[in-house]
C-alpha cells in the first residue's frame, strides 16, 4: 500500500490557500443580500411596509412572502415552514424580507427602513410549556418491550426522576452562505455551503415554481458544519436562488456571525422524566422514559432526533422491560436542527445519569454497575434489533485499564481527604451509537468515477467535504482499488450534475456510503481494463495470466512484479479499443428497516462503542475546574485513515465537554438569544483541554462494519465529553452527596450546586 500521510485539504488550510464560498471575486453585476429579522418572537402580521427600504437610493429590489413565484414552503419531510411568513412570525430574528443591493452596506441600510405592524402573540419558549399545551408536531411515539409497570412494581429498588441537558451553538467557522449566479439556458447555479445537495436543489425548485434539472447546487468545501449545515443552510440557499431568479443577476447570501447565532436553529435541549427499576446487585429491571425536546418553531428534523434518542436512551445495557416515549415540541425559538450526535447524547445523558443514581443508592461501584448490565451479544434492543458484536463490556475493561482505575479511585479518595476546598472527581461514560440514517431509504449513495486519457482521475461522489477529510478517505479508496499515486486522484466538488440525489452527508455515514459508491465505481473500471490489460501482458511478456495487480500505476501478474504496463499507457490502449473510461457507482447500504408505528425493526447497520473516563478538579469556592486526565478506548474498526480518524475521536470529545461544562445558550423573556457571539458564548480553547488526555484506537475486526472493514467516526465520539460532566458531578457529590448538578457544568451551575 501506498504510504499514508496524506491529507487532502490540511496543506491547503494551514497555507490558506482553501477558498470557501464568497472568496471569489465579486461577479459583475453581483447583488449582496441582507435581510430584515422579526423583532418579535410571535405574531401575527398586519402589514410589512417595504417602500421607504424600495426607495432607498442604490437599492436594487427588496422581495418578501408575496414575490415567491411557486410554493412558500421550505419545509422538508414534515411541511410547515415557509421561507418568509405570510400571517404568522414564529421566532424572534425570523427573516421577513430581502434586500438586494450592489453595494453590502446600503442592502443593510436599507433592510433597517423595514417597518413591521404586528400584533403580538402569547410566546412559548420552555419544553414543560409546549408539552402542557401539547404543542407536538406529531402525536407521542413509543418503543416499548414487556409490561414496565410491572416491572417496576417488581424491582427491589427504583428511583424517579428528571434530566435536562441544553441546547449548542454549532459555530461552525464559515456562517451560512450560497452565491446563486443565474447562467444561460434558465438555470440557476448555487454554490451553497450545504450538507445536502438534494434538499436544496429540490426545495428551491419548489419555491421557484421549476423543474430540480433548473437548479445545480455545488459544495466546494464547508468551513465546518457538525449538523448545522443539513437543513439549516436550505432557507439561506433558497434565499439566495430566488434574488437571483427574480433579478438574473447573481446575488450572494452571507450571514454575519451575530445574524446566524441569532437566526439558525441549535441542538436540541431535551427534558426526560424517568423511573428505573433494579435489583440489589444494581441488575436494571425496568427503564421508563419520556424523552421532550425544544424543537423550536417548525418540525426541521426534531422527529428524527427524538427518534435517534430514542434509539440511543438504554446506551449500551440490556433491560428486560422497557418503555421509550417521545415527544417533539413546537416553541416560538429558531428551529432546532441536527448536531452531532443527532439526539443520540441527549438519550444517553439520562441512562448514565440513572445509573451514577442506582450506585450512589446501593453505594456500589459505579464502574461495576454498568459492567454488569452491558449488552451481550445475541441481546435485542428495545427497538428490537439484535447485538450482534457488543464490545460495550471490552471497552469498560480496557478503559478502566487504561486509566488504571482501582489507583485512580483511591488517589482521588486520598485528595479529597486531604483537601478541604479542592475536590477531585471521576466520570465514566460508555458509548453505543448506532450508524445509518434511521430513514432507511436515505441510506443509499452514487459516484461517478472519469479516467482521462493520461491516466489521471476525477471522482465525485455525493459526499460533503467539512473538514472530517471525506475527500481523503475516497481518494484512499478510490487508492486502493486502482493502485493510483494520489497526486493522480481528484475528488472533486459535490455537485448535482454529477451525483444527483445525494443523501445528506450526515448520521456520520459519508465514508461508508460514498466510500462504497466509490469503491463501486473503481472496481468497474478496473474490471473494463483488466481484460485489455491481460492482452497487453500477453504480447509484450508472453504472460500466461493469473491473478493481476494494479498497484503503483502499474498492473501487473502476481507472479511476476517486474513484467508490469505502466497505466497510462493502458488507459490510452483502452479509449483507442473503446473500452469505457467512465463508471458510476451505486451502493445502498443493506438490510435497513424500522416500522415506526410498531417501533421495532433493524434502524442500524452496525453499532461504534467505545468508553471514556475522566477525571477533574474542581475549586468549591469559585466552581472552577480542571480536567486532569481522560483515558478513551475507541473500537474504530480497520481504520482507512488513523491520523484522520483520530482528529475525529479528539475533536468530538472537545465539543461534547464543551456542551456540557461551557457552552450556555440563553435567552431573555422575548426569546431573544444573548449569548450571540464569541464574547457571550463559550466554547472550548485550547486552555480548556485535559492535561492528560489518552486515546487507544481498537484496530477491531468487524463483520457488519463499511468500506474496507472500516467504522464511521464522525458522530460517537462526541460523547465521550459527558464523562467530564459526570466527573463534575462525582466532585460534587463527595462533599454533598444529595447535590444534583445542572446542565451544562458551568462554575455557576457547580456553586449553586453546592449552595
Ligand atoms: N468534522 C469536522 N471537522 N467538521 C464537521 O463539520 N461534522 C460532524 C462529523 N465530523 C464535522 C466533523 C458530523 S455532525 C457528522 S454527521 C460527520 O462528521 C459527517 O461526516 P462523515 O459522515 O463523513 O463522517
Ligand atoms: N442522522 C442524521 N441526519 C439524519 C438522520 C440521522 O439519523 N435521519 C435523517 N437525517
Ligand atoms: Mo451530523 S449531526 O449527522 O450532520
Amino acid at each position: 500500500m501506498a504510504k499514508l500521510p496524506w491529507h487532502i485539504n490540511g496543506p491547503l488550510h494551514v497555507s490558506g490557500r482553501s477558498r470557501f464560498i464568497g472568496d471569489e471575486a465579486p461577479l459583475s453585476g453581483m447583488l449582496y443580500a441582507k435581510f430584515f429579522f422579526s423583532p418579535v418572537a410571535h405574531a401575527r402580521i398586519i402589514k410589512l411596509d417595504l417602500s421607504a427600504a424600495k426607495a432607498f437610493p442604490g437599492v436594487h429590489a427588496v422581495y418578501s412572502a408575496q414575490d415567491i413565484p411557486g410554493e412558500n414552503m421550505i419545509g422538508h419531510v414534515y411541511k410547515d415552514e415557509p421561507l418568509f411568513p405570510e400571517d404568522i412570525i414564529m421566532f424572534y430574528h425570523q427573516p421577513l424580507a430581502m434586500v438586494l443591493s450592489e453595494d453590502e452596506s446600503i442592502a443593510e441600510a436599507a433592510a433597517g427602513l423595514i417597518i413591521l405592524e404586528a400584533e403580538e402573540l402569547p410566546a412559548v419558549f420552555s419544553i414543560e410549556e409546549a408539552d402542557r399545551l401539547k404543542q407536538w408536531y406529531i402525536p407521542e411515539r413509543k418503543i416499548e418491550r414487556g409490561d414496565v409497570a410491572d416491572a417496576l412494581n417488581r424491582s427491589r429498588y427504583s428511583i424517579h426522576g428528571q434530566s435536562y441537558t441544553g441546547g449548542q451553538e454549532h459555530f461552525y467557522m464559515e456562517s451560512q452562505r450560497t452565491r446563486a449566479i443565474p447562467t444561460d439556458h434558465d438555470l440557476i447555479h448555487l454554490l451553497c455551503a450545504t450538507q445536502s445537495t438534494t434538499e436544496v436543489q429540490e426545495i428551491a425548485a419548489v419555491v421557484l415554481g421549476i423543474p430540480a434539472h433548473r437548479i445545480a447546487v455545488e459544495v466546494p468545501r464547508l468551513g465546518g458544519a457538525f449538523g448545522g449545515k443539513e437543513r439549516s443552510a436550505t432557507i439561506w440557499a433558497v434565499m439566495a436562488a430566488l434574488g437571483a431568479f427574480l433579478s438574473a443577476r447573481p446575488v450572494q447570501v452571507v450571514l454575519t456571525r451575530d445574524e446566524d447565532m441569532r437566526t439558525t436553529g441549535k441542538r436540541h435541549p431535551f427534558l426526560s422524566k424517568w423511573k428505573i427499576g433494579f435489583d440489589e446487585d444494581g441488575k436494571i429491571l425496568a427503564w421508563d422514559i419520556e424523552l421532550m425536546c425544544n424543537g423550536g418553531a417548525y418540525a426541521d428534523l426534531s422527529i428524527a432526533i427524538l427518534e435517534r434518542a430514542m434509539f440511543h436512551a438504554e446506551n449500551c445495557y440490556h433491560i428486560p422491560a422497557v418503555r421509550i416515549k417521545g415527544r417533539a415540541c413546537r416553541t416560538n425559538l429558531p428551529p432546532n436542527t441536527a448536531f452531532r450526535g443527532f439526539g443520540g447524547p441527549q438519550g444517553m445523558f439520562t441512562i448514565e445519569s440513572a445509573l451514577g443514581q442506582i450506585a450512589k443508592k446501593l453505594h456500589k461501584d459505579p464502574l461495576q454497575i454498568r459492567k454488569l448490565n452491558c449488552y451481550q451479544n445475541g441481546d435485542i434492543t428495545p427497538y428490537g434489533q439484535q447485538i450482534k458484536e457488543s464490545s460495550a463490556l471490552d471497552m469498560l475493561n480496557q478503559v478502566a485499564q487504561a486509566a488504571d482505575y482501582q489507583q485512580l479511585s483511591k488517589d482521588i479518595q486520598d485528595f479529597n481527604s486531604s483537601h478541604e476546598h479542592l475536590k477531585q472527581g471521576l466520570g465514566i461514560m460508555p458509548v453505543k451509537f448506532g450508524i445509518s440514517f434511521t430513514t432507511s431509504f436515505m441510506n443509499q449513495g452514487s459516484a461517478l468515477i472519469w479516467v482521462y486519457l493520461d491516466g489521471s482521475l476525477s471522482v465525485s461522489t455525493g459526499g460533503v467535504e467539512m473538514g472530517q477529510e471525506l475527500n481523503s478517505k475516497v481518494a484512499l479508496i478510490v487508492q486502493r482499488v486502482l493502485g493510483l499515486s494520489f497526486e493522480k486522484i481528484r475528488v472533486e466538488s459535490s455537485h448535482t450534475q454529477r451525483t444527483g440525489n445525494a443523501s445528506p452527508t450526515a448520521a456520520s455515514t459519508g465514508s461508508d456510503i460514498n466510500g462504497n459508491a466509490a469503491r463501486i465505481a473503481a472496481e468497474k473500471i478496473r474490471k473494463n481494463l483488466t481484460e485489455l490489460a491481460r492482452v497487453m501482458l500477453q504480447e509484450r511478456y508472453e504472460i500466461e495470466s493469473e491473478e493481476l495487480v494494479f498497484a503503483e500505476d502499474k498492473v501487473f501478474a502476481q507472479a511476476e512484479p517486474e513484467q508490469s504496463i505502466a497505466f497510462p499507457e493502458l488507459i490510452k490502449r483502452a479509449h483507442q479499443t473503446r473500452i469505457p473510461l467512465g463508471a458510476y457507482g451505486y451502493y445502498a447500504t443493506p438490510d435497513l428497516y424500522f416500522d415506526r408505528d410498531l417501533g421495532q425493526g433493524h434502524p442500524f447497520h452496525y453499532f461504534v462503542y467505545g468508553a471514556a473516563m475522566a477525571r477533574v478538579q474542581l475549586n468549591l469556592l469559585s466552581g472552577e475546574h480542571e480536567i486532569t486526565s481522560v483515558n478513551i478506548v475507541h473500537e474504530n474498526g480497520q481504520s482507512l485513515h488513523p491520523d484522520i480518524d483520530m482528529g475525529q475521536v479528539v475533536g468530538a470529545f472537545i465539543q461534547g465537554m464543551g456542551w456540557c461544562t461551557m457552552e450556555e445558550l440563553v435567552i431573555d423573556a422575548k426569546g431573544r438569544y444573548l449569548s450571540a457571539n464569541p464574547s457571550t458564548y463559550k466554547i472550548p480553547g485550547v486552555r480548556d483541554l485535559p492535561r492528560d488526555l489518552q486515546v487507544k484506537m481498537l484496530n477491531s475486526k468487524s463483520a457488519e462494519a463499511s468500506v474496507f472493514g472500516s467504522k464511521a467516526v464522525g458522530e460517537p465520539p462526541f460523547m465521550y465529553g459527558l464523562a467530564v460532566f459526570f466527573a463534575l458531578q462525582n466532585a460534587i457529590q463527595s462533599v454533598k452527596p444529595e447535590a444534583e448538578l445542572s446542565f451544562p457544568a458551568t462554575p455557576e451551575a457547580i456553586v449553586r450546586a453546592l449552595n
